[in-house]
């Protein structure tokens, strides 16, 4: 659906369920041209409740068709999350060599007569033969509990490791804040490798883990890539998702420039520096040598609460990984999906200006007037203190969400706090901001303004910025602006 004065706050270029609450994408697979999302759905309403695995899929990741729900909670067992590989050769014999099956590893979470007791969560297999459409759950589930049972494991993905040609899984214990690694070649029987934990944040749930091995830039390295959501302790209060680069050598992960257990909560690196981007996790299979990862765009301080309806959750844009080598550690860049973006690039209209601005704010004009609009922002502060741009403004006032750079501070903040409604929760934090790596007069910007979220990229998608809000309707100005100083500005926009 597209959105409209009722329902105003319906993004365009990001995933969402037609009606009921989403959280985790789950299952992220590409398989015979069609890229499927699975997510953490409720069928029967719009908060958190009878989880289930809605499914989506997508040719482009831009424009996503809604599929029949995939597996549906049961008073017995309710379906968290998980991921799903294509058992190409058939080795845990629930397909056929003909007809591989596609094979899902997600937490069961018991309810009442489950196979296990209530509140229990341990690790399960379901597949299919129809390429997603519908699942089967295997007769031996669950596949991995830790006796007697445990209360808070789950979050299984599964990526295949080559050298000991065998699959590693990695779940959490999420209050331990531990990762679990196992590995199958079957897919069915799990055998324990080690822990990874100690390191990093600690303060809250470790949740969603997901080992990936990827290239260094510019060199024939290769590092392997722990991404770990926490929830709360988040870098911008509450949900958020920081990663550890290292060595894995088959059975253990070690963070090579890992923060001591002790050290301050910003010696962690954060994959997104907003309060809206959690649990993301890689499409397995996806073309190109980069991971592309899908993320939630919510934080569980108040993603409840948000005044969305009939749809409450919506996916952040995919993002595609690079890693470089820098000055001290390992970093991970995110820039918008190539196929993403190619997407976008097909649609709307393209307008540039060029203008200088001085102590009073210059309106964008007619041009740059819109809800949904992918940026590209070049500010240079020749001699302002700090510069921006103001969207989803209120026409005259300085109300809107304000995107800005401060020169001497670095740092690049996204304000929320006059964007529009922002009262159904305490939690729904004000500002978040995010220290770029080093000096500059001279900034760019990739904003992607959707109908209720931005997401803005930075220092060549070292910082990144996510954040849902959710402007009135009719607010849809644009000004650009500047303090104690002037500032050169290029905008360049596409409305979507
Ligand atoms: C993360 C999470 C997962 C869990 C799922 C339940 O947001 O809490 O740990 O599997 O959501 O919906």
């Amino acid at each position: 659906p597209a959105p409209t004065a009722s329902d105003p706050w319906r993004p365009v270029a990001h995933l969402t369920a037609e009606k009921n609450w989403l959280n985790d994408p789950n299952g992220l697979v590409y398989h015979d041209g069609t890229y499927h999302a699975f997510y953490q759905y409720n069928p029967r309403g719009n908060s958190w409740g009878n989880m289930s695995w809605g499914h989506s899929t997508s040719k482009d990741l831009i424009h996503w068709e809604q599929q029949p729900v995939a597996m549906e909670a049961s008073p017995e067992e309710e379906i968290f999350s998980g991921c799903i590989v294509m058992d190409k050769n058939n080795a845990s014999g629930l397909g056929s060599a003909k007809n591989p099956p596609m094979v899902a590893l997600y937490t069961s979470a018991y309810g009442k007569n489950g196979a296990l007791p209530q509140g229990a969560q341990a690790q399960s297999v379901a597949f299919s033969l129809d390429n997603g459409t519908t699942w089967q759950k295997y007769q031996g589930n669950p596949v991995l509990n830790l006796a007697p049972t445990n209360n808070n494991f789950r979050d299984p993905k599964v990526t295949w490791y080559e050298p000991g040609r065998y699959w590693v899984m990695t779940t959490v214990v999420a209050d331990a804040q531990v990762v679990k690694m196992f590995k199958s070649t079957d897919l069915l029987r799990w055998e324990y490798l080690s822990d990874f934990s100690g390191v990093g944040a600690q303060g809250g749930l470790w949740e969603v883990p997901e080992l990936i091995q990827m290239n260094v830039e510019d060199s024939t390295a290769k590092k392997w890539v722990m991404l770990l959501s926490i929830n709360p302790g988040g870098i911008a209060g509450g949900s958020g998702m920081q990663y550890f680069v290292g060595e894995f050598d088959g059975t253990r992960f070690t963070a090579e420039d890992a923060a001591a257990p002790d050290a301050p909560l910003d010696e962690s690196q954060w994959l997104d520096h907003g309060a809206d981007y959690y649990a993301a996790n890689s499409i397995s299979g996806a073309p190109g040598d980069k991971p592309v990862l899908l993320g939630w765009m919510g934080n569980w301080d108040y993603a409840q609460d948000v005044p969305t309806t009939p749809w409450r959750g919506s996916m952040a844009i995919p993002r595609e990984l690079t890693l470089v080598r820098g000055e001290k550690r390992f970093e991970l860049r995110s820039a918008i999906a190539g196929a993403a973006r190619e997407a976008m690039e097909h649609s709307g209209e393209v307008k540039s200006k060029n203008l200088t601005v001085g102590s009073s704010p210059k309106d964008l004009g007619q041009d740059f007037k819109g809800r949904t609009q992918l940026i590209e922002l070049e500010m240079d502060l020749t001699s302002a203190r700090e510069a921006g741009v103001l969207l989803r403004q209120s026409s005259g006032s300085d109300s809107g969400l304000r995107i800005s750079y401060n020169k001497e501070a670095r740092t690049v903040r996204v304000d929320r706090s006059k964007a529009g409604t922002s009262n159904f929760s305490e939690k729904f934090s004000p500002f978040h901001q995010v220290a770029l790596p080093s000096p500059s007069s001279k900034v760019h910007l990739t904003i992607l303004l959707d109908s209720s979220s931005v997401e803005v990229f930075a220092a060549g998608g070292r910082a990144v910025v996510s954040d849902t809000f959710f402007p009135d309707w009719d607010n849809t100005g644009a000004s650009v602006f500047s303090m104690e100083g002037d500032t050169d500005f290029t905008v360049t926009s596409r409305t979507l």
